[in-house]
């Protein structure tokens, strides 16, 4: 069989390509040793309530204006059911699940994140307006995923 002189040229410089990735593969993750950050961000879910700083879910301070705020979803509601923050302050959600995905939204906010068993997912907020805000659940999780709702009352 005959192969025309670019067909084998161009057969050849995928080839060396190909060898190449590889290569820098292998180098970058053995030789240099390049690989994902350990286990930050993950929790066992077995294990969330008895896990810092799941075993306290609530409003916590941490700076002059500055508040965690833990929460666990779970099928179906939320722990804590109900928070007070005050308007204007910087806002840490640190949340996790331990049974399903969960969604984690505040309504009229951007607030809006997913919780999945072992992912500890986290966002910061202000809220300008004080006032009543629903925490919904928007990822269908189970029979009562029209009951899972929370109340952050900003003031
Ligand atoms: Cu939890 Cu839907």
């Amino acid at each position: 069989m005959k192969v025309h002189t670019y067909e084998r040229a161009f057969l050849i410089l995928g080839g060396v390509l190909l060898v190449l990735c590889m290569a820098a593969l292998v180098y970058a993750t053995v030789a240099m040793g390049i690989h994902l950050p350990g286990r930050a961000g993950e929790i066992e879910p077995g294990k969330v309530f008895t896990t810092p700083p799941f075993d306290n879910p609530g409003v916590h301070q941490t700076g002059p204006n500055q508040y965690d705020v833990v929460i666990i979803g779970q099928a179906w509601r939320f722990h804590p059911m109900e928070i007070r923050v005050p308007v204007g302050a910087e806002l840490n959600f640190i949340a996790t699940t331990f049974d399903v995905i969960h969604g984690f939204h505040i309504e009229g906010t951007r607030v809006n994140m997913m919780l999945i068993p072992g992912q500890i997912s986290r966002l910061t907020y202000r809220f300008r307006k004080p006032g009543e805000y629903l925490i919904i659940c928007h990822e269908y999780c189970g029979a009562g995923h029209h009951n899972m709702y929370g109340k952050i009352i900003v003031e």
